[in-house]
């Protein structure tokens, strides 16, 4: 039987690429998957215009829809909450006819400074990261897109010297070929907590990995 291929939209947001020292080379990895379209948010907005008619048309053009973020103040970079507030309108992503979404999925590729085991109830963080995400998680239940576990980062600032972004970097890839290649196992992703380096294979058919 052939394999059912996704579209995948990835919108990368950061505001500080210069200094970015995880985020870059996790966006230069989507980019080069065929059958990902990688749009730079802030590089297509810096004076946060966005067109909406031409993000309605992207959303409607792809399966899976992807935010990729570092976490700031356990949130997005503010120009993700700008095109949610203005591209995911009222009669096209939400609201009786506003069904544009209805059957998608929507994923977050985040990272975040704090340690993984900070992200609990006993850590300093206090919440889980899926936790955190419940406003986005939310978001993807009222338009219709199936929520899946975010693919994270933790300890994020010193990954680098650490020698843990080539990893991440190749996992991500991995992660975004079998979202195209429908090598996802789509239940196990839904249902997890999170999704890192470590755990990747619990949610890959077997054939990718
Ligand atoms: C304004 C700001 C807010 C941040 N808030 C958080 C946060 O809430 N939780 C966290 O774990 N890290 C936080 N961080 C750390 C970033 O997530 C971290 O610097 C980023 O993931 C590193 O990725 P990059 O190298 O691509 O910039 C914050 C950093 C900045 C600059």
């Amino acid at each position: 039987m052939a394999k059912e291929s996704k579209k995948v939209l990835v919108l990368f947001a950061h505001p500080s690429q210069r200094r970015s020292e995880v985020n870059m080379p996790l966006f230069k990895a989507a980019k080069l998957v065929e059958g990902v379209t990688a749009v730079d948010l802030y590089g297509e907005y810096p004076d946060y215009h966005i067109d909406i008619d031409r993000e309605q048309k992207r959303l409607l053009e792809h399966d899976v829809v992807v935010f990729q973020y570092p976490l700031y103040w356990y949130s997005t970079p503010s120009i993700l909450k700008e095109w949610q507030d203005l591209v995911l309108e009222y009669g096209f992503a939400y609201g009786s006819s506003g069904t544009a979404l209805h059957g998608k999925y929507f994923m977050c590729a985040i990272t975040a400074g704090g340690k993984e085991e900070a992200y609990k109830a006993d850590g300093y963080n206090h919440f889980k990261i899926r936790e955190l995400l419940t406003p986005l998680e939310q978001m993807a239940n009222l338009t219709g897109m199936q929520f899946l576990a975010p693919f994270a980062l933790f300890g994020s600032r010193t990954a680098l010297e650490e020698g843990k972004v080539g990893r991440h970097a190749e996992s991500y890839r991995k992660l975004l070929k079998a979202l195209v290649e429908g090598e996802v196992d789509f239940d196990k992703a839904i249902k997890s907590e999170k999704i890192t380096s470590n755990n990747i294979g619990d949610v890959l058919k077997e054939s990718v990995l």
